[in-house]
């Protein structure tokens, strides 16, 4: 059996459609060429995102039926409550309705205006819940190249000189995000959480980890990691978890959910504040903003998505994708994770400047020959605008995401992806840069209108 080949059936499908060329053409003029404003019916294949893209088992479907829509104390919540606390070892449970709301709720409570949280690398909606309470989101990532098994860590030097010296910069809490999305989707060691935990207890200051995709770290743990031989992912997930103090999650990734987050806390009197606020801005905090069934559902999703079959199909379908996008011409960040394929635009178009936004070039072109829809995470993204009319600032990287929604796609749908690639590669050549023609101050990505550049 072909270690990518998927371990289930279909059972329910829905047909993709397929937009004209003129059909795409419109739709990204209609678009600002932004591919956010581009509507999913004109969308072929989309990778987008992994959040909330999932397709659920049959087994979950079922879970929805058993949902309990009791306001208060509702089976559905004891049943994920149980999984999480099985999962993670931390006994406070808390549902919130998506990652950002419980970023937000727990490090309200850690930051006060002029702290620090310092991380491997926030997620862009953990570094605006940062920059909310007026605290500053400091990323120690470690460098990595495609030689390098654990390039999610934090590194650990600077982390140490960081908490040894005296920057005047209190720092408040260190986030370990798991795996680390916004740096390549790449796994975090053991050894690195067990060393952010002996810094911590040094300096009396918290661990928390963003373990939204806790179960695919836990696998790239046991594929990379020769001490770990025979240790199952769930093992691995729950030593990660055991050396933090307490994790938040968007269960729209490795909750193999539509909708859910959650805070899973071992600090009672933590906890308490936090379902102050959960009262505040989701619901009663045995709900969080959720229903009865989505919580059945999610509890169900958290068994199945460290099932070794899954993970490993998992992991030899991205790599799969990864040969075939290079094969196609495309620059590939290696090794692979799980999540995503990420592609170096900067080095496929280096005609274009990072401030003519070569990411969101390929982007569009991927859309304008195929209606593939991917993730620019480069200049459009990471850089910020320039004061009066100046070019503002560029992403370290110009990359491009293909994330890969679990259980959603087959191999030849992206066969069909990789053969959409190489047409744009055979005229990278030809591509030309965006200028921003408008722009919001927060997460521009969403909302910016752009033009071509002649
Ligand atoms: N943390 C990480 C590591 C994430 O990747 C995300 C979302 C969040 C937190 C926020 O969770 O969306 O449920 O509010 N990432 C999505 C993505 C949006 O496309 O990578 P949310």
């Amino acid at each position: 059996m072909p270690a990518f080949m998927e371990p289930f059936r279909i059972k329910a499908v829905e047909p993709i459609p397929f937009p004209s060329a003129a059909e795409r053409e419109a739709a990204l003029i209609e678009a600002g060429y932004n591919i956010f404003q581009i509507p999913a019916r004109l969308i072929t294949i989309d990778m987008l995102t992994d959040s909330g893209t999932s397709a659920m088992s049959a087994a979950q479907w079922s879970a929805l039926f058993s949902g309990d829509e009791s306001y208060a104390g509702a089976r559905s919540f004891e049943r994920f409550e149980a999984v999480v606390r099985e999962l993670t070892g931390y006994p406070e449970v808390i549902p919130v309705h998506q990652g950002r709301a419980a970023e937000r709720i727990v490090l309200h409570q850690l930051l006060r205006a002029g702290d620090v949280s310092v991380s491997n690398t926030h997620f862009d909606s953990t570094r605006a819940s940062v920059e909310a309470a007026g605290a500053f989101a400091l990323d120690l990532p470690v460098e990595y190249d495609d030689t390098t098994s654990f390039g999610g860590d934090i590194d650990i030097d600077r982390l140490e000189r960081l908490l040894a010296g005296d920057t005047g910069a209190p720092v408040r809490c260190v986030v370990l995000t798991v795996t680390n999305n916004a740096n390549g989707g790449q796994p975090v060691s053991i050894g690195n959480a067990h060393a952010v935990r002996r810094l911590c207890d040094e300096h009396g200051i918290p661990f928390l980890l963003d373990a939204s995709r806790f179960a695919e770290n836990a696998y790239l743990v046991s594929t990379r990691s020769p001490d770990v031989a025979g240790r199952t992912p769930r093992e691995i997930a729950r030593e990660i978890f055991g050396f933090a103090d307490g994790c938040w999650a968007s269960l729209k990734k490795d909750g193999i959910g539509n909708i859910g987050g959650l805070i899973a806390l071992r600090d009672a009197a933590l906890a308490k504040r936090c379902r102050a606020k959960v009262i505040e801005t989701e619901g009663f905090p045995t709900y969080g903003g959720l229903a009865g069934r989505d919580l059945d559902a999610l509890a169900q999703g958290l068994l199945e998505v460290t099932e070794v079959d899954y993970l490993r199909y998992r992991a030899e379908s991205a790599r799969w994708f990864a040969d075939a996008l290079a094969q196609a011409g495309l620059p590939v960040l290696r090794p692979t994770g799980c999540h995503a394929v990420y592609v170096d635009a900067g080095q496929l178009l280096p005609h274009i400047p990072p401030q003519r936004l070569p990411a969101t070039a390929l982007v569009n072109e991927l859309y304008r020959v195929g209606a593939v829809r991917t993730t620019e995470l480069g200049t459009l993204v990471f850089g910020r605008p320039g004061a009066d009319g100046s070019p503002g600032t560029s992403a370290p990287r110009e990359l491009v995401r293909f994330a890969m929604p679990r259980r959603v796609y087959t191999v030849s749908h992206l066969q069909y992806v990789a053969e959409i690639a190489e047409r744009v590669v055979a005229k990278a050549a030809d591509l030309r840069g965006y200028r921003i023609v408008d722009q919001d101050d927060v997460m521009r990505q969403f909302t910016a209108t752009l033009q071509p550049v002649e």
